[in-house]
């Protein structure tokens, strides 16, 4: 942390309840006597020298009380001495006839002139890490707090609401996610409980309870990123689409689309976040079970599909468990086209903790799909997920052999290990 001197009083640390009173405090801060008539021009010469806090003035009533002179106050940790000035401050101050003898003035430092980490760095244990990262999902923070660090939980709650202007509500995610839709459990440590927030990503509005669905802020890169593989008058089958951000913007972008999800309350706010960004003509929403929804509305698409000429992009964005899903596509279709030029192109998402992560994914995906996918299928970082765990994209052109393979293979179960109860942690990178 930066200067002592801004350094909150001693008692504060170990404080559980936040008193904003106890941070407040009287420091002496070097300050220069500067005629009225000069003092835009003084301030502009000396902008870099001037104290800079959120809340504390740069200009005070002359001590002397004389209407002719203000004294400027100036940062205590660039300014010590008169010849702490650079040169071409010191130059403007003797053009504009101002004396460079240093004052002090006393000046009271509150709450409201800390930053969160200096308020935080104060009052929690001293040597244990003081990160008060956090997602930002509209007005609601959201933070993952360590072991050490949930005995302060509400105090850090209130400090992170008060420091960070649009903030109403702070939350505390526990790190695992153990629902099969993927929210994660929270609690509310400061503000108004309202879990319903809006949010933009890549130019498209949505609209949730982030409480009861999936929402994280940290795929924007990669919902744009797919979203500009796909063309005007392309398909897009969205199996695991939450509140829509890979189908609203397709469908923006002039593709049909079907989107699906189990949730219930993300197929709600699916629908609702289709007509607010006014694309309910274009995107039909399901509220299946992945398996069900390729099984059913896909396979009823997808001979129609394969027959003309725009792309069919299958999106499977659960990355817990999508590989194993994708046996589902064994022997799905009967009638082989006589060309293969229209097979849909999937890109299904994984975690992985192995130390090749590409050949691990494409491994599973492989055995998931009963065909093998070495050399045939990309493989993209999306990002890391927690300390050796990272999310990847593997895409790949649906095999017609895959597809057409007979029926019985279909009902097979797959040879990836049957579904865990979900227990994954999702996050620990926490801003
Ligand atoms: C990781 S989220 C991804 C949501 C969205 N595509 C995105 O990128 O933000 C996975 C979604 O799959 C849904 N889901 C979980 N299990 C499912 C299943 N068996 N079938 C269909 N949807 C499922 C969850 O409700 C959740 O919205």
């Amino acid at each position: 942390m930066e200067p002592k001197l801004y350094q909150p009083p001693p008692e504060v640390r170990g404080m559980t309840s936040l008193d904003k009173e106890a941070f407040t405090q009287t420091i002496a801060v070097p300050a220069l006597r500067v005629p009225t008539g000069v003092l835009n021009k003084v301030m502009k010469s000396l902008k870099k020298s001037t104290i800079q806090r959120p809340g504390l003035p740069r200009v005070v009533q002359d001590t002397e009380e004389s209407s002719d002179f203000r004294l400027v106050l100036l940062d205590p940790h660039r300014v010590s001495s008169k010849s702490s000035f650079s040169e071409a401050e010191a130059e403007a101050l003797r053009s504009f006839s101002v004396a460079e003898e240093l004052q002090y003035y006393e000046l009271q430092l509150t709450y409201n002139n800390l930053k969160s980490e200096e308020v935080l760095g104060a009052v929690l244990p001293q040597g244990q890490d003081v990160t008060s990262g956090f997602s930002r999902v509209g007005h609601i923070a959201h933070m993952n707090l360590r072991d050490h660090q949930l005995p302060y939980k509400n105090l850090i709650g209130q400090v992170i609401m008060d420091k960070t202007p649009g903030i109403t509500c702070v939350v505390n995610k526990t790190n695992i996610i153990d629902s099969t839709y993927r929210n994660f459990k929270m609690e509310v440590l400061a503000g108004e409980e309202n879990m319903v927030t809006k949010v933009k990503e890549n130019g498209v509005t949505y609209e949730f309870d982030f409480s009861r669905v999936y929402w994280n802020p940290r795929l924007s890169t990669e919902h744009q990123r797919v979203v500009e593989l796909i063309k005007r008058g392309d398909t897009v089958l969205d199996v695991f689409a939450g509140v829509g951000p890979f189908a609203i913007p397709a469908a923006r972008s002039g593709a049909n689309v079907l989107a699906n999800d189990l949730n219930p309350e993300s197929y709600r706010w699916l629908q609702h976040n289709c007509k607010l960004n006014k694309v309910e003509s274009k995107v039909r929403t399901f509220n299946l079970d992945g398996r069900a929804f390729i099984q059913g509305p896909m396979k009823q698409e997808l001979p129609a599909l394969m027959k003309g000429k725009a792309n069919v992009h299958v999106v499977m964005n659960l990355p817990a468990l999508a590989l194993e899903f994708l046996d589902a596509f064994r022997g799905l279709l009967h009638q082989e086209p006589p060309c293969d030029e229209n097979l849909p192109t999937v890109y299904c998402y994984s975690f992985s903790k192995d130390k090749n992560h590409d050949a691990d994914v494409v491994e599973r995906s492989s055995r998931s799909l009963g065909f093998p996918l070495e050399n045939r299928c990309s493989v993209h970082f999306v990002r890391n997920v927690a300390p050796n765990k990272d999310m990847m994209c593997v895409r790949f052109t649906l095999p017609k052999e895959v597809l057409f393979s007979c029926n019985d293979e279909q009902t097979e179960p797959s040879e990836e290990p049957a579904p865990k109860r979900q227990k994954c942690e999702e996050t620990t990178d926490s801003t």
